[in-house]
């Protein structure tokens, strides 16, 4: 056990390299991946970003690249394939010859309905995005963050966080399929967090509310300012929140300073 004076947490992340799936964000917005790929960097980490879309993945990198402070790559991997997720950890070690997080992001709303309209093979396919996804990326990358042995390690080896969100909380969603995942994803934390706490290595999970994500932007149709007002009313403070409030906790959570 580290001594007093050694175990003062440190903010930098220089030295730890990330993998953060779905940080392409959808075109030039702020989507919860991107915004934190750019402030894990920021604090000095290196970072993969992997996303299905290569173009967008590749300017979240650039991004980071051009702000100067961690080094980044982008990936272009499918997280429901166990091959891409295979090889996006393999392409990460290789270039920056370790593992030390993962930002288990990717997430959809997924199809629409209650139990009695939704279609079931779609709802396999959400399932898989949403909850197996976050199994296969953490299969490849457990190895890789239990070869981590040096001094720095001494608190933790590894970091995994999961998105998730207030609706895996509360449920109130329209649909079944995004509370009944997200819910998941609490609970697969917590088993993971427990199960491999003795390789040091901390699994989390952060749940958002409403954020002005592409996602959102999209899915909305391009989201009007009177559905954007509303959404920001429910929160107590009166206000929006956004991919970087996201990124924040997930950079916290990741760290030293969440040990
Ligand atoms: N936006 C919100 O209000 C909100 C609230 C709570 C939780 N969340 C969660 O935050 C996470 C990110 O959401 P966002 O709003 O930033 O979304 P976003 O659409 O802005 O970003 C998600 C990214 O994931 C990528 N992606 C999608 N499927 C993929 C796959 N199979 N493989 C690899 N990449 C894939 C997309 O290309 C996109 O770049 C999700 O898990 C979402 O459920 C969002």
């Amino acid at each position: 056990m580290p001594d007093t004076e050694s175990s003062r947490p440190i903010r930098s992340l220089k030295g730890r390299v990330a993998i953060v799936s779905g940080a392409g964000s959808q075109g030039s917005g702020i989507g919860n991946g991107r915004a934190a790929a750019l402030l894990l960097a920021e604090a000095g980490c290196d970072v993969a970003c992997v996303d299905m879309n290569a173009a967008d993945a590749e300017r979240t990198a650039e991004m980071i690249n051009a702000e100067g402070h961690g080094q980044a790559i982008a990936l272009s991997a499918n997280v429901t394939s166990e091959q891409d997720c295979k090889r996006a950890v393999s392409e990460a070690v290789k270039r920056f010859g370790r593992l030390d997080i993962l930002v288990n992001n990717v997430g959809i709303m997924g199809t629409p309905g209650t139990a009695l309209e939704v279609d079931m093979a779609q709802w396999e396919d959400g399932m898989r995005m949403n909850i197996s996804s976050m199994v296969i990326m953490a299969k490849s990358a457990i190895p890789e963050m239990r070869k981590n042995n040096g001094p720095e390690t001494a608190f933790w080896r590894g970091s995994i966080v999961n998105v998730s969100s207030v609706a895996g909380l509360l449920g109130g969603a329209p649909s079944l399929l995004y509370p009944t995942s997200k819910g998941a994803v609490l609970n697969l934390t917590r088993a993971m967090a427990s199960h491999h706490a003795k390789d040091k290595i901390r699994v989390n999970c952060i749940c958002p509310g409403a954020v002005y994500t592409p996602m959102v932007n999209h899915q909305g149709g391009g989201m009007d300012e009177e559905m954007r007002k509303s959404r920001a009313e429910m929160s107590p403070l009166k206000t929006e929140g956004t991919g970087w409030d996201c990124g924040a906790a997930v950079r916290f959570l990741a760290s030293d300073e969440a040990r």
